[in-house]
């Protein structure tokens, strides 16, 4: 795959890590881009601003009609894709007990259900290019859950296990599958201001270009799997050596740091004032 120039579509690509993606990738000589997310001007002004061929789709993936748009417009522009990264995702912090199943719901819809949905889309096509990839970012709370984003680790845990089968079932026709799990990355929709205002838990707090370099190993460089930054899947390996410690750990002080306001919060409260 590292040989062939890369023909790519990132969905989330109007900001954050799946804008640092594209910028990433249009490094890589000959590549061709397809940038998808709702916020069309977004696309657009980055579109112009890339170094390689681009175009774009304006699409609320969660449209049933999302996906075949995509497509068609993938048949009319560009060569067959041979990397998909799935990277659009948001997250509501709520309890189980305030958010309830509408909370897991909306989330499993655009972080799980989303993510097969294209995938199944553009499957034929990415076996067809073979040798290509599949790079899904999932989150290193898909292997830790903290209090007030349960609704967000389910749909991450589940991401991660469908990868896993997904990459076995794939590898024998060409198709790489490859999980990126970042931890807190400073971004719109993941601002993790609380960390980043204090200097003992600041430190925990990445950017996303080094999010946008595992995603490049994850899928053009055929890595399995990549943490951001790397030390975070001790966590992984904590939670089955010492359950016990973890959860003791996450009901602590820290814990309370690390239960940051996500963008989408942030919007829907905004929302709220502007309707009162
Ligand atoms: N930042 C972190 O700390 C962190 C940690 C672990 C995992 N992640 C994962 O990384 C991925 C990217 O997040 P980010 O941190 O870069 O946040 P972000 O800046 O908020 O980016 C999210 C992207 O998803 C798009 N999106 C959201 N809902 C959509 C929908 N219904 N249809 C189409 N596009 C949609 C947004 O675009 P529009 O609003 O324009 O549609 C945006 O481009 C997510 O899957 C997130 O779960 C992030």
């Amino acid at each position: 795959m590292e040989q062939k120039p890369t023909v790519a579509l990132i969905t989330g690509a109007s900001s954050g890590i799946g804008e640092a993606v594209a910028w990433r990738l249009a490094r890589k000589p000959g590549t061709r881009l397809i940038l998808v997310a709702r916020r069309e001007d977004r696309l657009r002004a980055l579109a112009k601003r890339l170094p390689c061929e681009t175009t774009w789709v304006a699409a609320d993936l969660t449209d049933s009609d999302a996906p075949g748009r995509i497509l068609a417009h993938v048949q009319e522009h560009h060569p067959p894709l041979n990397l998909l990264v799935n990277n659009a995702g948001a997250s509501w912090r709520a309890t189980f007990a305030d958010g309830g199943y509408e909370n897991v719901r909306r989330t499993m819809e655009i972080n799980f259900d989303a993510v097969l949905r294209i995938t199944e889309t553009f499957l034929p096509m990415l076996r067809g290019a073979a040798p290509s990839a599949i790079v899904n970012i999932a989150s290193t709370a898909g292997r830790i859950s903290r209090a007030g984003a349960g609704a967000y680790s389910a749909s991450k845990y589940a991401l991660i296990g469908w990868s896993d089968s997904l990459h076995l079932e794939e590898a024998p026709h060409g198709v790489h599958v490859g999980l990126v799990l970042p931890g807190f990355i400073a971004t719109e929709g993941f601002p993790a201001e609380e960390l980043r205002a204090k200097f003992l838990t600041r430190w925990m707090v990445s950017d996303v270009s080094k999010a946008a370099e595992a995603v490049y190993e994850a899928g053009v460089m055929g890595r399995p799997e990549r943490y951001v930054p790397r030390p975070y899947g001790l966590i992984a390996v904590l939670k089955i050596i010492a359950p016990g410690l973890v959860r003791k750990v996450l009901s602590g002080g820290a814990a309370k740091a690390m239960t940051t306001k996500t963008g989408a919060d942030a919007a829907e409260q905004a929302e709220k004032k502007s309707r009162a």
